[in-house]
């Protein structure tokens, strides 16, 4: 079949076409059918850990579970550009490893990029990595992956020390050849300056309206993990209500002998 999907240079582009970029998180293939036609890119995140499996934080997420679920979204894709993050301890020990890791992802999920958090630190490996032909998105700003040694999730760019980090982490990452990259959890000033100062497109969670696009943990927008909502949330729908109703209104009508009636009964056939 023809790949009709978005390619990462075609993302690049669009930051010159002033039309924000729609990104949503996807991890599995129910949910990337329905995504995929009003997405530009579903980025199966290392969110996962904590929206599919009950995680604490994404630093328990394996390589194989990044695999299988891009190989699941990937079943479903037809127009996004997919991404696969790449998880906490699989790129931060060497451009080569970083490499060989990445390759596994593409290859054995068919996507079209990786993801990696980080700024100046990260910048030889995404240029070692994409030298060798694989794209890659960075991510910038509050690194969930840095939860232990930050302590927290801290918004970042507050102070001047970390408004020049942060510019300086945009400018080497694309000087690295990131095809785009995610600001989480900044002002707006800071957000908006990044984004004039670099040429590939910025995609914001958490970084105000100024960015050349933006994405959100899916489970997060529906309404579906009610435990904890950052700021930046905003609910589209309420699907855990909605779940919570469906499942008393099954669990009454299974009680009450209603559910299955003839509807859902399979019969003999008439002779
Ligand atoms: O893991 C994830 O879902 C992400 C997005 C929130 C950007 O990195």
């Amino acid at each position: 079949m023809t790949n009709l999907r978005k390619t990462t240079t075609e993302i690049t582009a669009q930051k010159n076409t002033g039309t924000p970029l729609v990104c949503l998180t996807a991890y599995t293939t129910p949910m990337a059918k329905i995504l995929d036609k009003h997405c530009d890119l579903l980025l199966i995140g290392d969110s996962i850990g904590m929206a599919l499996y009950g995680m604490e934080n994404t630093l328990g997420v394996t390589l194989d579970i990044m695999i299988n679920h891009g190989k699941a979204v990937m079943r479903a894709a037809q127009n996004a550009c997919v991404v696969v993050d790449m998880p906490f301890g699989t790129y931060e020990q060497s451009p080569e490893i970083a490499y060989q890791n990445a390759l596994r992802i593409i290859t054995e999920t068919g996507c079209d990029a990786v993801k990696l958090e980080g700024g100046q630190d990260i910048a030889p490996t995404i240029a070692y990595i994409t030298e060798r032909n694989i794209p890659v998105m960075a991510h910038i700003g509050l690194q969930p992956q840095s939860v232990l040694k930050e302590g927290g999730y801290k918004i970042k760019g507050r102070t001047n020390e970390e408004v020049s980090k942060l510019l300086g982490d945009a400018k080497a990452i694309e000087k690295a050849g990131a095809f785009a990259v995610v600001i989480e959890g900044t002002i707006d000033t800071v957000a908006k300056n990044i984004t004039q100062s670099i040429d590939i497109p910025t995609i914001g969670i958490g970084a105000s309206v100024s960015c050349d696009g933006q994405i959100l943990v899916t489970e997060d927008m529906l309404g579906l993990i009610t435990d904890h909502t950052p700021k930046f949330v905003k609910k589209y729908a309420s699907l855990a209500q909605d779940i919570d109703q469906a499942a008393a209104n099954y669990a009454t009508e299974v009680q009450s002998r209603v559910f299955p009636d003839d509807n859902y009964t399979y019969k003999a056939k008439a002779k």
